[in-house]
């Protein structure tokens, strides 16, 4: 896991979308895989600024989201599929069908998810997953005491980060729904590069265990370091509860990541 504190969001989402050009630059047709949540929203409109200025092309990107809520009308605004087409892929290039979403209106979520991971896997893996985490640890929809090696799965959401998300429902934690379609952690691990973003101070605890602590069920995103391609970004806020500060700065600063 390498691990980049940055002054503010802006720094982190030139670096972020540095990375992600780069990708495109050794492979136009790669394969992206998008978080929800406010933490990427500087990222995507970054790459929208870059689409325009015809620095990278989604032509023919293929995208697959990490979740999905169940529960919503599929044409809700909050709906996951939704928001990222409203901040990134109506924004940009990307072909008809290309932007792919677990479908929880099918009637049958558990299988939706199976077809999910398989799709992931049949259009040749992730090559750079983004990620956020949840205040609890979560990555995806993956709670605390979930199997670290799981699939793509129906899952429930904590009352923590029912609230969390309340904030998006009119602050109204009941309108938040209680299940979900997650990719797995086992299906987050095969991605090539995972590209995890954390700002806040409301971060600063989940990602003190994420780089500090042991890996475990009770904080998800700690499978992270068992990844063999996994940067880090962090605000000043996010990185402040961390013990090894400094010694990470100085890492970054003599091994600057090749893109
Ligand atoms: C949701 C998503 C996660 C996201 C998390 C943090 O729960 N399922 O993928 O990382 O929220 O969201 P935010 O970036 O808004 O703090």
């Amino acid at each position: 896991m390498r691990i980049a504190i940055l002054p503010d969001a802006a720094a982190i989402a030139g670096l972020a979308a540095d990375r992600i050009e780069a990708l495109y630059r050794r492979k136009p047709a790669f394969v992206l895989g998008l978080a929800t949540g406010s933490t990427p929203l500087p990222l995507y409109a970054e790459l929208v600024e870059r689409h325009k200025a015809g620095r990278i092309s989604f032509a023919e990107v293929s995208s697959y989201n990490l979740d999905e809520y169940v529960g919503l009308p599929r044409d809700h605004v909050e709906g996951y599929s939704n928001f990222i087409h409203r901040h990134l892929v109506d924004l940009v290039d990307f072909r008809e069908g290309a932007a792919h979403g677990p479908d929880a209106w099918t009637g049958d979520s558990h299988a939706a998810a199976a077809a999910y991971d398989a799709a992931i896997r049949e259009a040749g893996g992730i090559d750079l997953q983004v990620l956020g985490i949840g205040s609890d640890g979560h990555i995806g929809f993956n709670e605390p005491a979930g199997s670290l090696t799981s699939r793509t799965h129906v899952g429930v959401l904590t009352e923590q980060t029912r609230r969390d998300n309340s904030r998006f429902f009119d602050g109204d934690i009941d309108a938040v729904p209680t299940h979900c379609i997650t990719q797995g952690l086992g299906t987050i691990m095969e991605a090539r590069e995972n590209l995890m973003i954390c700002t806040g101070e409301g971060k600063a605890e989940a990602v003190r265990e994420l780089v500090e602590g042991p890996v475990s069920q009770r904080w998800p995103a700690t499978i992270l370091q068992m990844h063999p391609n996994t940067v880090v970004f962090l605000d000043e806020a996010a990185a402040s509860r961390l013990e090894m500060k400094d010694f990470y700065r100085e890492v970054w600063e003599k091994e600057q990541l090749p893109l």
